[in-house]
């Protein structure tokens, strides 16, 4: 019989200000269902200098300034998230970036449902492990304990 391993992997999931109001705990809802483990997570404002550098590789993108102003635009919940394929599994659950696009090819995901155009999109997912290990690395620092946070979304004391 053969066993095969899948390593755990960790993403980084924002829920960003538009959809912390309305959303936020359907959101969770539902990353709990899916199977992931939270393994951190935190409400926080992004501070001006923070929301540069989680978007750093978009710097020189036309979009960079509103996508920084939208971020620290209000409190965000940040989340570390772990899973088997956890980066593509939450992009994929997220759907894509533009909603518009996502209710015609994903009508289920999280941005078809949630997002209202493609800059207030509802959720961040890291694109891939390094830029996941380098942004969860930036938000939370040194994580010693991998907690389990999935049944009561709330950090220990
Ligand atoms: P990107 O990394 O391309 O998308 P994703 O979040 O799906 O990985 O872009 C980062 C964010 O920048 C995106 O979530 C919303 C914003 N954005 C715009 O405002 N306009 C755009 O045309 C694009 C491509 C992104």
């Amino acid at each position: 019989e053969i066993h095969f391993f899948f390593p755990k992997q960790q993403t980084l999931a924002i829920i960003k200000p538009d959809a912390m109001a309305e959303h936020r705990e359907e959101i969770l809802g539902e990353i709990r269902a899916a199977g992931f483990s939270i393994s951190q997570l935190k409400e926080a404002v992004l501070s001006r200098d923070m929301a540069e550098e989680l978007y750093r590789e978009h710097r020189d993108k036309p979009f960079y300034r509103q996508l920084v102003d939208f971020m620290c635009s209000g409190p965000c919940m940040l989340l570390v998230l772990t899973k088997e394929n956890t980066v593509e599994e939450w992009r994929s659950m997220m759907g894509p970036t533009d909603p518009v696009l996502a209710k015609v090819t994903a009508p289920g995901s999280l941005r078809a449902r949630f997002a209202s155009d493609i800059l207030h999109n509802a959720l961040h997912g890291s694109s891939n492990q390094e830029h996941a290990q380098e942004k969860i690395h930036f938000l939370f620092g040194d994580i010693t304990s991998d907690r389990d946070l999935t049944s009561n979304g709330k950090m220990d004391p």
